[in-house]
């Protein structure tokens, strides 16, 4: 099922065939280097990616999603949107994550601004946020361009990590 569309990507919802090239992804300890988890097994890959078949089991219009590069047909990451509850607050975060060899071509901003209009149009959503390592300078980017400024910087027992965010009048 498409969830949306833009000049060359697709994100559709996650298919059982996708396991093996979100596995390559998934595996790959620089792609995984500013998460808590980090790297992921086979077994728990899969685990993700059946937890997100039908979209998030409490918000099936949330969740991640298959991102397919056009021009090859080839599944290059996945981005999406996630349920949080932050200091009480629901959140939902726009999340991506897309394979090295495509990095550095504002192909995330393409996914992720595209997001943020499905999330405020479609789903009729008043807040976006997104949280990321202060090392992970790319990711901090990539919310910049969404129009996210930095709200605060907060703590748990991975370290510290950063809070983004912008509400849907701030275009
Ligand atoms: C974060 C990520 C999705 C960005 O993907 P991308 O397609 O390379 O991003 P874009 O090309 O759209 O770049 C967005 C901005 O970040 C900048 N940027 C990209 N990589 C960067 C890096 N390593 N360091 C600093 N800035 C970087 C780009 O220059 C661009 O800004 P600019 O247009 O002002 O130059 C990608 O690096 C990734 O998949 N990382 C691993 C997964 C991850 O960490 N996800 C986020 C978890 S919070």
């Amino acid at each position: 099922m498409k969830i949306l569309e833009t000049d060359r990507l697709i994100l559709r919802r996650l298919l059982p065939e996708d396991l093996d090239g979100l596995f390559a992804l998934y595996r790959d300890p620089e792609i995984r280097r500013y998460f808590p988890d980090g790297t992921l097994s086979y077994a728990e890959t899969k685990e993700e990616l059946e937890w997100f078949l039908d979209g998030h089991p409490d918000h099936p219009e949330l969740g991640l999603w298959a991102t397919i590069y056009k021009e090859n047909g080839q599944l290059i990451g996945r981005c999406g949107l996630l349920p949080w509850m932050i200091e009480e607050r629901a959140e939902v975060e726009v999340a991506y994550l897309l394979d090295k060899a495509y990095w550095g071509q504002g192909l995330a901003t393409e996914a992720a601004l595209a997001i943020v209009d499905y999330a405020f149009e479609q789903l009729n959503l008043s807040r976006l946020i997104c949280m990321m390592y202060p090392e992970n300078h790319a990711s901090e980017n990539v919310a910049r361009k969404m129009g996210m400024t930095l709200e605060k910087v907060m703590e748990d027992e991975t370290g510290q990590f950063l809070l983004y965010a912008r509400g849907r009048d701030r275009k």
